[in-house]
């Protein structure tokens, strides 16, 4: 729907969609019967895109861009009937309030998600042979207990407005019996928008009633992706409401559950990502499953470590280990950065089918024990010299995780030099993926190109 009206300032308007409710025209002219405005759905990422309405045979011909969206149509003069019916419902948002910690994710949240290996085309008995593969193959007792369900189960809303899901989810309380009759934990996905990111019904409106609807079907984990409600939360304040208001509604639902909130790390989420309620925060944009992608992530976009720590943590998006678009060094180096970072290990491969070499990059206990380490201090780089970076992480033992990052095409010597540890002579080293004990007076190792070393270091 379209609404064009004169004022004494000039003509503005509005532009109604299922995406983003009313849209603001900007910078309206108009010339000899042709409407020219400006229209944006709230993408800081992407410039406002011309529209224009033209008369034409006695109707009206829009044409524009939204979003992935080209807009060509002919369209004729409502009535008010027709506005009524089109009317979006603008649902109000709570007051400000903080919400208190609840104690859930003491450590970073593990576990597998959908999204980065199936996206939308995810169903029901997919979820539960993973839910089974999880167990088989050991990953599930090396600490990956979620079983995240992303986009693409949604469906439509009944007539009293309870979500259900898509034919592809059958029976979503069987299918959290089933995921948790494995000792597993399960996770589902929604968005603050009337649209998900992939185009599926979101929680616009129905905010509360959809808390509930996944409380009782037994979910455990909410991923809440921002996506449409971008175009509708327009300012930093709005966002945080937007996201405190699922907050506020999770936890009147009485059952734990673990908030992760998606908005791409804009409007330093960082900072009040705890105040509303949540447990993980997403800092970038979506990772690719390429170095490029995963390194522009991991070295350079992980948010504020001051804001890490037990209740709380920045997330860098989910693996994508075994995924295929990697080289297995920089897959270790992926994983690496991540646990050198605290961040949330949520695998995104198809955990059915894997290589024993991405079965070792995801199991080894002593990786996963830096990053789940109860100290809960997200690392930080110490040091670059070129392609080269040194990462330190201290942990509760007193011991410190540090990480040695090639960067660059050749393989290269990188040296550890007294500050990169602290002033205290080092007593013993251990080289983490080997698992196994290295010389205390050791002080270069050979990195392979995109590849990692990780040690642990201490010192008396
Ligand atoms: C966004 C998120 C992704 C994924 C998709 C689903 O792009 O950042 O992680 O959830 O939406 O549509």
């Amino acid at each position: 729907m379209m609404r064009l009206s004169p004022s004494s300032e000039g003509w503005s308007g509005t532009v109604t969609t299922d995406w983003y409710g009313d849209i603001p025209m900007r910078a309206v002219e108009m010339k000899q019967g042709v409407a020219s405005f400006l229209i944006d759905n709230g993408n800081p990422r992407l410039p406002p895109r011309q529209w224009s309405a033209r008369l034409e045979n006695g109707g009206l011909h829009v044409t524009g861009d939204i979003w992935e969206r080209h807009v060509d149509e002919r369209v004729r003069r409502g009535t008010q009937a027709d506005e009524k019916r089109l009317a979006f419902p603008v649902a109000p948002l709570p007051a400000p309030a903080t919400l208190k910690p609840d104690g859930l994710a003491a450590t970073p949240p593990m576990g597998w998600s959908s999204w980065n290996r199936f996206a939308a085309a995810i169903d029901d008995r997919t979820v539960r042979e993973i839910a089974d593969h999880l167990v088989s193959s050991g990953l599930r007792d090396a600490g990956y207990r979620f079983v995240n369900i992303d986009d693409g189960w949604q469906g439509s809303r009944s007539a009293d407005g309870t979500i259900r899901p898509n034919a592809r989810f059958p029976d979503m309380k069987a299918l959290t019996a089933y995921v948790h009759s494995k000792g597993l934990k399960i996770g589902i996905y929604s968005s603050p928008g009337p649209k998900t990111c992939a185009g599926f019904t979101g929680s616009y409106g129905h905010v509360e009633q959809d808390a509930r609807t996944f409380a009782e079907w037994g979910f455990d984990y909410l991923k809440y992706d921002l996506c449409s409600g971008e175009g509708i939360f327009r300012t930093a304040a709005q966002v945080k409401l937007a996201y405190q208001q699922m907050g506020q509604a999770l936890r009147a639902t009485g059952r734990p559950i673990v908030y992760s909130l998606c908005q791409y790390g804009r409007d330093r989420v960082g900072t009040w990502g705890r105040d509303v309620g949540g447990h993980l925060w997403r800092t970038t944009s979506d990772i690719e499953d390429k170095y490029a992608s995963m390194a522009a992530i991991g070295f350079d976009r992980n948010g504020d470590p001051a804001n890490a720590g037990p209740g709380g943590w920045n997330d860098p998006d989910m693996l994508e280990v075994g995924n295929g678009g990697m080289s297995e060094d920089e897959y270790r180096t992926h994983m690496t950065l991540w646990a050198m970072q605290a961040a949330p290990l949520m695998l995104g491969n198809d955990v059915r089918t894997m290589s024993p070499s991405t079965i070792s990059l995801l199991e080894n206990r002593g990786v996963i024990a830096i990053d789940q380490d109860p100290l809960g201090k997200q690392g930080h780089r110490v040091r670059k010299d070129g392609d080269a970076e040194i990462w330190m992480k201290p942990l509760a033992d007193g011991s410190s995780a540090i990480a040695l990052f090639n960067r660059g095409t050749e393989p290269r010597d990188i040296r550890l030099l007294p500050e990169d540890t602290g002033a205290a002579p080092i007593s013993s080293l251990q080289e983490v993926w080997a698992n196994a004990p290295d010389n205390p007076n050791r002080r270069s190792w050979t990195v392979p190109a995109h590849g990692a070393v990780l040690l642990r270091v201490s010192a008396r």
